[in-house]
């Protein structure tokens, strides 16, 4: 949470770091600044809310070479300008962004104040603004930087510029990611390489505890010790033409349609299936089939999304490697102090690879000797580094806060990973070839399953009022309406639940009313006909039902209000086609209700703090 941009070149910087400002605004947008340096000086500018704010108290150009940026994601502090980054040192001389939470910020603010020395904003991160501004008055910046770093405890990247030295930028992390960007001449610093993946394909990932002092023309890489430290730029991947909307009016809705070529590649085109063995071939495993042999049990980790996604994982495991396998949330995995088997491949699942929940659970299950790997869809980013091994999800760059084509590609991934399992065990040759041609006929499922969208919009128009929506579903199903709930909360703000079939008469079915629509989600199968139970007893207390099925049953149309049926499958990949109905239900209420559907309020895409 929280985004940062540096630059430092022959450029204006103004341009370059509202660019960077506008990639990295998914990161969270409850204010933004900018801080330019030129000689002598530094100017800020930060305003409450979105960009469009800062946009408009910003110069219409100016000279400054070297600058930074933030977009923040409120942690200490309200939502106020005054808040926003980044922060002044009280004599101006320093300006720093900040993501990240400090612990000891009170003690150190109490101890500076004590000094003299007058705080204007309510945020934990000023205290680092005050404290290399203190550390200048008898040391140069870098040293500065160091002597203050090491004054806080908690987690940081930041970004730091001077106004009598206009050219340097300094950067640090401690658990906030941040790379710099090499160019001709030039260099940037942000939280997320696509800040500056136009400008330069050259990085260096900063790790924790590393300070990099960057100039237009040349950059260095320290330690808290203040040596240096030996780091080889890489090159990031070409950038994909994902970065507009293109004829869509929002990311989500750009991103829900992307989903048949995301699966594909998640699927690696084909490539990642092999037919005739009828399994899949994951290079990035780095596991010899003794090693899987050896797995006794798989638990997936991950938040939200991710978390469903990983739910559905685990039956999937469960289903067609007939091993022992569960999906955690990694916030209470990590703290409750989990019993980790050397026999149990742990799998962190998550689109950023930044999320800072699944990043502790990760350590904390390394540091107990535990195996694990990744199915990431960031590239090179922190979780990936730290899993070392796994299945990258291919989904592309995903612009939309609320998670879509992430979200079935790992599903998806998460198959790949059982079908591998699998077939090492119990799947039989016959089972396995039948799951690889479902698997590639999943792309065509989900373009037709997307056609559903003007009979979804037309319900979005009849309930978007609704005062709450209700999502049932039974296997794997239940993760799914788990996520339908949270899609259209998340982007519609409307309150929504899901829970299992089987729940039902425990407790929901209070909620039920004529005004509290249910989607109950259906799939051929063995639990098929207790869902159809579950929607006559929602009916028959008046409560207005869609059905959302991959099986045409006549007795549906007598159960629902509404039915609507996506193409066949097997029942575990169900979830990836019925998910999409629901998807396009969340955009079309929200969208009814003149919400931000891409930048949902109090949210953020990554959630680096935990
Ligand atoms: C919901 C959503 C979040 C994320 C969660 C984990 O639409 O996007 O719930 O799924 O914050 O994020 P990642 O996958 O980046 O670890």
């Amino acid at each position: 949470m929280c985004g940062i941009i540096g630059y430092t070149g022959p450029r204006k910087a103004l341009p370059l770091l509202l660019q960077g400002l506008h990639l990295l605004e998914y990161r969270g947008y409850d204010s933004a600044g900018i801080a330019l340096a030129t000689e002598g000086s530094l100017r800020v500018f930060k305003k409450e809310g979105k960009l469009e704010n800062l946009e408009a108290v910003l110069p219409a150009s100016s000279a400054a070479k070297s600058g930074i940026g933030h977009t923040r994601w409120a942690t200490h502090g309200v939502v106020s300008d005054k808040n926003a980054h980044p922060h002044l040192g009280s004599k101006g001389r320093v300006a720093v962004a900040h993501n990240g939470i400090l612990d000891n910020w009170a003690e150190i603010r109490k101890e500076l104040e004590s000094e003299g020395v007058e705080f204007t904003s309510e945020t934990d991160s000023e205290v680092i603004a005050q404290l290399v501004e203190r550390e200048l008055e008898t040391r140069k910046p870098t040293e500065a930087v160091i002597a203050a770093l090491k004054r806080i405890s908690g987690t940081y990247g930041i970004a730091v510029a001077f106004a009598d030295k206009p050219g340097l930028i300094i950067g640090a992390r401690n658990g906030s990611p941040l790379a710099i960007g090499i160019g001709d001449g030039e260099a940037f610093l942000a939280s997320d390489p696509s800040a500056f993946a136009s400008h330069t394909r050259k990085a260096v990932f900063l790790q924790d505890g590393d300070i990099a002092v960057l100039q237009a023309k040349s950059w260095e890489i320290r330690n808290l010790r203040g040596e240096l430290s030996d780091r080889e730029a890489e090159t990031l991947p070409a950038r994909t033409a994902e970065g507009d909307k293109g004829i869509h009016p929002d990311f989500f809705l750009k991103e829900t349609f992307e989903q048949p070529q995301a699966v594909a590649r998640a699927l690696g085109n084909g490539g990642r299936l092999v037919k005739d063995l009828g399994t899949a071939k994951l290079g990035g495993l780095d596991m010899s089939p003794r090693d899987i042999q050896g797995i006794r049990e798989i638990v997936f980790v991950a938040m939200g999304t991710a978390l469903h996604a990983a739910l559905i994982g685990a039956r999937i495991v469960e289903a067609w490697a007939r091993i022992p396998s569960r999906a955690e949330d990694a916030s209470e995995l990590r703290s409750a102090n989990p019993i980790v088997n050397k026999d149990t491949l742990y799998v962190a699942v998550s689109q950023s690879g930044e999320t800072a929940d699944t990043l502790a659970a990760v350590r904390e299950i390394q540091m107990k000797g535990g195996r694990t790997i990744g199915i990431v869809n960031g590239v090179g980013s922190t979780l990936a580094r730290l899993c070392g091994s796994g299945i990258y999800v291919h989904a592309g760059p995903e612009h939309s806060v609320a998670a879509t084509k992430s979200w079935s590609a790992q599903i998806v991934c998460s198959a790949l990973l059982a079908l591998a399992v699998g077939r090492s065990r119990y799947l039989s040759l016959g089972d396995g070839r039948r799951v690889v041609e479902e698997l590639e006929a999943l792309p065509g499922k989900i373009e037709q399953a997307l056609a559903l969208k003007s009979r979804v919009d037309d319900l979005a128009r009849r309930w978007s009022r609704s005062t709450s929506t209700l999502f049932l579903g039974r296997g794997v199903l239940y993760p799914a309406a788990l996520e339908g709930a949270l899609k259209l909360k998340e982007i519609s703000y409307v309150h929504a639940e899901g829970f299992a079939g089987g729940a039902l008469k425990h407790g929901p079915l209070a909620l039920v009313s004529p005004e509290v629509p249910t989607f109950a989600l259906l799939a051929d199968g063995e639990t098929f006909d207790r869902t159809l139970s579950n929607m006559s007893e929602v009916r028959a207390r008046k409560g207005p039902v869609v059905a959302v099925t991959n099986r045409d049953d006549p007795r549906l149309a007598d159960a629902a209000d509404e039915v609507l049926v996506v193409p066949p499958s097997l029942e575990v990949l169900a979830p990836v086609l019925e998910s999409i109905p629901l998807q396009l239900y969340a955009r079309a209420v929200a969208s009814e209700l003149g919400r931000d559907v891409d930048r949902p309020r109090n949210l953020a895409k990554s959630v680096t703090t935990e």
